[in-house]
């Protein structure tokens, strides 16, 4: 199994989807550190009651300094044998010293059907936009904010009734659902790089699609 840090902000629960998923001895990731940058995440008490190592390295001791930030955070995930990092309401930017640190090894989920709405407050955009279609991407980070080849989409209808609430709470519960389907198909070498695209082994090409 595949060692797997997850990379928080604030409550986790795409975090814990991910733990869920990776309690079945099957699954080909083992979730064996969760990070926070912020030490009041409420994800960091939920992972450790699961007897998971957890970490924080708070932005905040680092004035600015980005670059001194992400090199304790990659001595740490290499000290711990990290293999693979996914990032789940992580809500610092990258600068290319990780990403290129831990290229087509870092995953993300971002609350909307790229490219569309990249950035934040993106229910709110979708309802100003008025798009009937609505969802979430997992996608292997790259330089760019919220971009990098895409491993699985999962969409929701956008109802004339929707509050933004009500929208991210949909949104949600297919985050939760793509998330771990999008780790096992990278942990298990099925989802790989190929130019800017994700390539799936045949086998696993339809479960992509699904939500
Ligand atoms: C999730 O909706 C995730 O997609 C989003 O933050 C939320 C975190 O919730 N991520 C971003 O907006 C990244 N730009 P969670 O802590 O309950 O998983």
């Amino acid at each position: 199994r595949k060692k797997v840090a997850v990379l928080i902000s604030g409550r986790g629960s795409n975090m814990l989807s991910l733990i869920s998923a990776a309690q079945d001895p099957a699954f080909p990731a083992e979730i064996a550190l969760v990070v926070s940058n912020n030490p009041d995440a409420g994800g960091l008490e939920r992972a450790a009651g699961f007897g998971i190592e957890t970490a924080v390295l708070d932005h905040r001791n680092y004035k600015g300094n980005r670059e001194a930030f992400e090199r304790d955070m990659d001595a740490l995930l290499r000290s711990r044998g990290i293999e693979l990092i996914a990032l789940a309401g992580f809500m610092r930017l990258l600068t290319p010293f990780l990403v290129n640190a831990w290229k087509n090894r870092m995953i993300n989920i971002h609350p909307a059907l790229l490219p569309s709405f990249k950035g934040l407050h993106t229910h709110e955009r979708a309802l100003e936009t008025g798009v009937r279609l609505h969802g979430a991407t997992v996608h292997f980070v790259s330089a760019e904010m919220d971009d990098g080849p895409i491993i699985i989409q999962g969409a929701v209808p956008v109802l004339d009734s929707d509050t933004p609430e009500s929208l991210g709470a949909r949104v949600l519960t297919v985050e939760h659902k793509i998330y771990p389907r999008a780790l096992a198909l990278v942990a298990s070498g099925a989802a790989s790089v190929s130019g800017h695209k994700v390539v799936l082994s045949r086998e696993d090409a339809d479960l992509a699609g699904q939500t």
